[in-house]
């Protein structure tokens, strides 16, 4: 008899409404891969909410176990696949609970390709705690960095601050030093975001301020955006001579309705950020950091623990943005 594990399911009616429930699923049915892993933990990422309610940019195929992120031991690898069984690892990304089984099940079937051992440092609980959004911030820090920001250039903003990308971001940069302006919707929030290091704290309407100008006050140092359109654009007016935003985010607009006015007058950069199809050696290397000199001692601020029967409630609170820090999903609950 062939082995069943717990997953979330979504499902697609006639009428393209979709319905969440949890179920025994076949391991059989799982698609082929190198690498089946007995998932321990994931993590909720507003990803994980567009493909519940089938977003046809994330997941076209259903009935679905989504989840983009994985951490656990692995149960089974190919003799060539670089891995043994009862090695801990983890998987964000690439196609994993896009139209591959995800995360939010006990048991995926992945390509070795997309598999990181685990670093030394971390676990399968607290590398999903930072999970797909923890990653992300780094890479918008690292690139930031890489671009040139240092502690001394100024104030960094950090938009869609008490979201799970938005929190990392906040608390790695002001573990690394810098001053950081956090943007948020949520006037409950300011002192979670002062703990995690913030030392300003804007509403989310100031973003929108100055809509209609072609250049802002030079004020920011760099930023790391998480929400796109109006507030993104404003970000880039206001950066200070030479400063950068990394831009990773779409929750308030996908558009970006800009002038070349702010690049080619105050020498500013606009940094994309992909943390999904990121080749698997610079995601290691992310990781890495994330295991050693830029580890988070404010994970616990963050952490909401999340079960799989309180999934769905979640994924409604992300999409309307009202999530704070990060979901751990545990599949033993
Ligand atoms: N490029 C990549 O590789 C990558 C990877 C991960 C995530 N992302 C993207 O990054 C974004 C954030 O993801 P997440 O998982 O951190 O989501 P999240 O936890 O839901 O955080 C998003 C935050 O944005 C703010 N927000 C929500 N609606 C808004 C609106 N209409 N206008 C302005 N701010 C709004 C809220 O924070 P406040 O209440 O504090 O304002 C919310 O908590 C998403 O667009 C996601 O798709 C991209």
């Amino acid at each position: 008899m062939s082995e069943t594990f717990r997953a979330f399911w979504v499902e697609k009616g006639d009428d393209r409404t979709f319905t969440r429930s949890v179920i025994e699923r076949n391991v059989d049915d799982l698609p082929d891969g190198d690498v089946l892993i007995d998932v321990q933990y994931s993590s909720l990422n507003y990803k994980d909410g567009l493909s519940a309610t089938g977003n046809p940019g994330v997941t076209r195929n259903f009935p679905h176990t989504p989840g983009i992120d994985a951490a656990g031991t692995v149960a089974h690898a190919a003799a060539d696949s670089g891995f043994s069984v009862g090695d801990s690892v983890l998987v964000t990304g690439y196609d994993l609970g896009m139209n591959t089984a995800g995360g939010f099940g006990a048991k995926i079937r992945v390509p070795s390709s997309w598999v990181v051992a685990m670093p030394d440092g971390l676990t399968p609980e607290s590398s999903m705690l930072y999970g797909t959004a923890g990653l992300t911030a780094a890479l918008c820090v690292d690139k930031l960095i890489s671009s040139g920001l240092e502690t001394g250039n100024g104030p960094v903003l950090v938009t869609g601050a008490t979201g799970g990308v938005g929190s990392v971001a906040v608390a790695l940069l002001a573990k690394l030093g810098f001053e950081v302006a956090a943007v948020t919707g949520k006037a409950s929030q300011h002192d979670y975001l002062k703990e995690l290091g913030a030392s300003e704290i804007l509403p989310r309407e100031a973003l929108l301020e100055g809509g209609g100008k072609p250049m802002l006050k030079e004020t920011w140092a760099g930023a790391v955006d998480t929400v796109g359109g109006e507030p993104l654009f404003n970000a880039v007016k206001s950066l200070r001579y030479g400063g950068s935003v990394a831009a990773c985010g779409l929750v308030a607009s996908p558009a970006f309705d800009a002038t070349v006015l702010p690049f080619i007058l105050r020498h500013v950069n606009l940094l994309g950020v992909d943390s999904v199809e990121l080749p698997l050696a610079q995601k290691r290397q992310i990781w890495q950091k994330l295991a050693g000199d830029w580890a988070l001692d404010s994970l616990s601020l963050m952490r909401e623990d999340i079960g799989l029967e309180q999934l769905s409630g979640a994924i409604d609170r992300i999409l309307a943005g009202e999530m704070v820090g990060r979901g751990l999903v545990n599949l033993a609950a």
